[in-house]
C-alpha cells in the first residue's frame, strides 16, 4: 500500500524565524520532516500538531527575511505566513518576556522623507499599473486574534499594535523612544516589515509574533543573550498551541 506523505496533503502554514534559537523547537516538534534546499535556505516540511507547516530560519534582516519568504510562497503556497521569535520592546509598558503580537508592520528606516513621504513608506508596484504607497503593512486580524486569544488563555494576554522592522539591532533609549513617538509602536525587530511586504504583495496573509528580549536600550546588549532562549521557546510554545486554530 503506497501511504501518501503528509506533508503534501494541503496547503502549509509557512514559518520563519531569522535565528536557529527561534526556530528549533518548532522543528523538533514537527512530524514526517523532509528538508530541501531553495534559495540556499533550509525548508522543513512536515505537520506541526496535525497541520502541514514548512518552517525555515531566514537569517537577520530585511533581505534574508524578503528572500526567505517569496521563496517560500513561490515553492509552497502557503496560506499563511508567521514570522516568529524575539524582539526588543518599545515604550514603557513593554517588559523582557512579554508578547507582542502585530497589527501591522513598518520598515521605519525606510526613508524618501527627504522627498516629502511619511517614514516608512514602501512603494508596491504591481503589473496591473495599480501601484500602492503603504506604510503600515497590515498583517491578518484573524490569525492576530487567533494568537492573542491563545496568549490570554496561556500566559495571561499579549500586547497587540505597530512592530517596528528595521536593519540595525536598537540598543538606544533615543531610538525607542523615537519608535514609540512615531509609530506608537510595541516592538522593533529585523524581519516581520519585510515579511509583510512580500506577503502583502503576494497577497497572502501574514502574522508576527515575538516574545521581547530586551528593552531596546543601553541593557540590550547584555538582556538579549540572556533572555533570547527562554523568549524564543515562549513564542514558539504560543504558536504551538495556536496552530490547529490558524
Ligand atoms: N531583536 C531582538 N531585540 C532586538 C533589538 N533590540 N533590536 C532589533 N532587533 C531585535
Amino acid at each position: 500500500m503506497k501511504v501518501k506523505p503528509v506533508c503534501v496533503s494541503k496547503k502549509p502554514i509557512g514559518i520563519i524565524g531569522a535565528m536557529a534559537v527561534e526556530v528549533e523547537a518548532l522543528i523538533a516538534g514537527m512530524e514526517g520532516v523532509c528538508v530541501e534546499e531553495a534559495a540556499g535556505l533550509a525548508f522543513h516540511r512536515g505537520t506541526l500538531e496535525g497541520v502541514p507547516c514548512v518552517v525555515a530560519e531566514c537569517g537577520p534582516g530585511k533581505v534574508n527575511a524578503a528572500v526567505c519568504a517569496q521563496t517560500m510562497l513561490l515553492r509552497y503556497e502557503p496560506r499563511l505566513i508567521i514570522n516568529v521569535g524575539v524582539a526588543g520592546g518599545v515604550g514603557s509598558q513593554v517588559h523582557i518576556g512579554d508578547l507582542v503580537v502585530a497589527a501591522a508592520c513598518v520598515q521605519y528606516d525606510f526613508d524618501t522623507t527627504a522627498m516629502g513621504d511619511p517614514l516608512g513608506t514602501v512603494f508596491i508596484r504591481r503589473a496591473s499599473g495599480d501601484n500602492e504607497d503603504v506604510r503600515l503593512l497590515p498583517c491578518c486580524e484573524e490569525a492576530a486574534a487567533v494568537l492573542l486569544g491563545e496568549a490570554r488563555s496561556i500566559y495571561g494576554g499579549a500586547h497587540f499594535g505597530v512592530v517596528c522592522t528595521g536593519d540595525t539591532f536598537v540598543a538606544d533609549p533615543e531610538k525607542n523612544r523615537f519608535l514609540d513617538e512615531a509609530f506608537q509602536a510595541q516592538a522593533v525587530e529585523m524581519e516581520g516589515g519585510a515579511i509583510a511586504q512580500v506577503c502583502y504583495m503576494g497577497q497572502v496573509p501574514c502574522a508576527v509574533l515575538r516574545a521581547i528580549s530586551d528593552c531596546a536600550n543601553d541593557e540590550s546588549p547584555m538582556d538579549f543573550p540572556a533572555f533570547t532562549k527562554v523568549a524564543a521557546e515562549k513564542s514558539s510554545q504560543l504558536l504551538k498551541a495556536a496552530i490547529g486554530k490558524l
